[in-house]
C-alpha cells in the first residue's frame, strides 16, 4: 500500500493507495484513535456490484456502523438527497462523535463530505473514492458540495478529510462510460503537469481505458501528488487552486446545456478542446502546437456523442458559472503544457466561436 502526503496547512492528511486494500480501512481508522460510529454513504451501484467487500467490513467492525445508500446522479446531488441523508443521521442517533464515509464516485464523495461540514457544524469524514475520477481528482482538495436548480456545486464547503483510501480493485466494476469520464481529468492533468506526464498519458491512453492496474496506479499518484500540492499552497482557490479548473468553466455550461445527458468527466473532454480552440484563438497557443495538443482529446471523440448544442446558450450558462464576478467571465488558458494563465478574459464572440468550434468535434453525425 503506498502513501502520499496531502500537506495542506493545519489539515495535513494521507492518501493510500494500493490492490485490495479496502479491508484495511478498520485497521487505518484504529491506528489513528478516530472514532467508532460509522455513517457509510455508499453508491448504490457500487453496494450491489461490491456487496460482500462491504458486509465483511460492516460485520467485522467493532463500532457502531449504519449505511446509508445513495443512488448517484447529477439530478440526485441536491437538497432534498442531503435532507434525507441527514435525517437518516438524525433518526439513527449519530452525534458529533461520528465519520461519515463515502464510498463512491465524486457526486457521493461530494455530498456525503457537504454532509460532513455541515452536520452538527462538522463531523469527521473519509473518502473511499470507487471511480477513476473520484480517485484522481475529487477525492482530493477538500471541495464538497451540491447543486442546486441546474446550477452546479453552488452550495458547499471546502472541507478535508481524516484519510483518503483508494483500493484500485473498485475500478474493475466501472463500466467504460465512467473509465472515460475519469480519463477526462487525467487529460487535463496531462496539459497542467509536464510534457513527461503529457507524453506518458498519450502513449498509456489505451491501457488505461482498460484499467490496467499498474498503468492506473502509476496515473493516480502522478495525479494525486500534483493535486495535492496545488491544494497545499491554496486550499481556498484564490490563487494557484483556479489552474485546477483547465476545461471545466465550458464543462459545467455543456452539462447543463445537454441536460446531463453526457457525464462531468466527457463534457470535461469537450472543455478542454474549446479551452485549447480558445486560447490558439487570442494567440496565447501557437498553432503547431495547438495541433499537437488537440491530438490528446480528441483520442476519446468517437466515445463521447452530442446531438446538437446552442452556443449562445452554453454562452450564457458561463455567464451564470459562480467562478465569474460581476458577471464577466474568466478563463483558465494553456500557452504550453504546464503553463496555464488564469482570470483571462475574453471577448463573447472568441468564446462562442470556441465552442462551436469545440462540440463541432464531438457531433453525430
Ligand atoms: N470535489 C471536487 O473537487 C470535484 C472534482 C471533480 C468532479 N467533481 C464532481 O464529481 C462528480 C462526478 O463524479 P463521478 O464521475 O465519479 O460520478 P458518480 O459519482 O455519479 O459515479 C459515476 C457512476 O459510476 C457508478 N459507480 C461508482 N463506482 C463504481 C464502481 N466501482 N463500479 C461500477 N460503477 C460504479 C455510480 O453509481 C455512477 O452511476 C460531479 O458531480 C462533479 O461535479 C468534484
Amino acid at each position: 500500500m503506498k502513501k502520499i502526503e496531502i500537506n495542506i496547512p493545519g489539515k495535513e492528511y494521507p492518501v493510500y493507495i494500493g490492490i485490495n486494500i479496502f479491508d484495511s480501512l478498520d485497521k487505518i481508522i484504529r491506528s489513528k484513535k478516530l472514532f467508532r460510529n460509522l455513517f457509510l454513504v455508499i453508491d448504490r451501484n457500487v453496494m450491489s456490484l461490491h456487496r460482500e467487500d462491504i458486509k465483511r467490513f460492516t460485520s467485522n467492525f467493532s463500532g457502531k456502523v449504519a449505511v446509508h445508500e445513495f443512488a448517484s446522479s447529477e439530478a440526485e446531488k441536491n437538497f432534498i438527497s442531503l435532507s434525507k441523508l441527514v435525517d437518516d443521521l438524525i433518526v439513527k442517533g449519530f452525534g458529533r462523535d461520528t465519520i461519515i464515509i463515502a464510498v463512491g464516485g465524486g457526486i457521493t464523495g461530494d455530498i456525503a463530505g457537504f454532509a460532513a461540514a455541515t452536520y452538527m457544524r462538522g463531523v469527521k469524514f473519509i473518502q473511499v473514492p470507487t471511480t477513476l475520477l473520484a480517485a484522481v481528482d475529487s477525492s482530493i482538495g477538500g471541495k464538497t458540495g451540491i447543486n442546486s436548480g441546474d446550477t452546479k456545486n453552488i452550495v458547499g464547503a471546502i472541507y478535508q478529510p481524516e484519510f483518503v483510501l483508494i483500493d484500485t480493485e473498485f475500478l474493475k466494476t466501472l463500466p467504460e462510460e465512467e473509465i472515460i469520464c475519469g480519463v477526462g481529468e487525467i487529460v487535463k492533468y496531462a496539459f497542467l503537469i509536464d510534457p513527461k506526464f503529457f507524453l506518458t498519458c498519450k502513449n498509456y491512453l489505451p491501457k488505461l481505458l482498460k484499467t490496467d492496474s499498474a498503468i492506473v496506479s502509476k496515473i493516480i499518484d502522478t495525479c494525486i501528488s500534483f493535486k495535492g500540492d496545488v491544494v497545499a499552497e491554496d486550499e481556498k482557490e484564490n490563487g494557484l487552486r483556479k489552474i485546477l479548473n483547465l476545461g471545466h468553466t465550458f464543462a459545467h455550461a455543456v452539462e447543463i446545456e445537454q441536460n446531463f445527458r453526457i457525464k462531468h468527466g466527457q463534457a470535461v473532454i469537450i472543455g478542454l478542446v474549446c479551452a485549447l480552440d480558445l486560447s490558439k484563438r487570442i494567440g496565447l497557443l501557437d498553432d503547431k502546437l495547438f495541433s499537437e495538443y488537440l491530438k490528446l482529446p480528441l483520442m476519446l471523440k468517437d466515445k463521447i456523442l452530442i446531438r446538437k448544442f446552442d452556443a449562445a446558450r452554453i454562452y450564457e450558462i458561463m455567464k451564470r458559472d459562480k467562478k465569474g464576478r460581476d458577471h464577466k467571465i474568466k478563463f483558465v488558458l494553456l500557452q504550453d503544457v504546464g503553463h496555464v494563465a488564469v482570470d483571462v478574459e475574453v471577448s463573447e464572440s472568441d468564446v462562442t466561436q470556441s465552442i462551436q468550434q469545440g462540440l463541432n468535434y464531438f457531433i453525430q453525425q
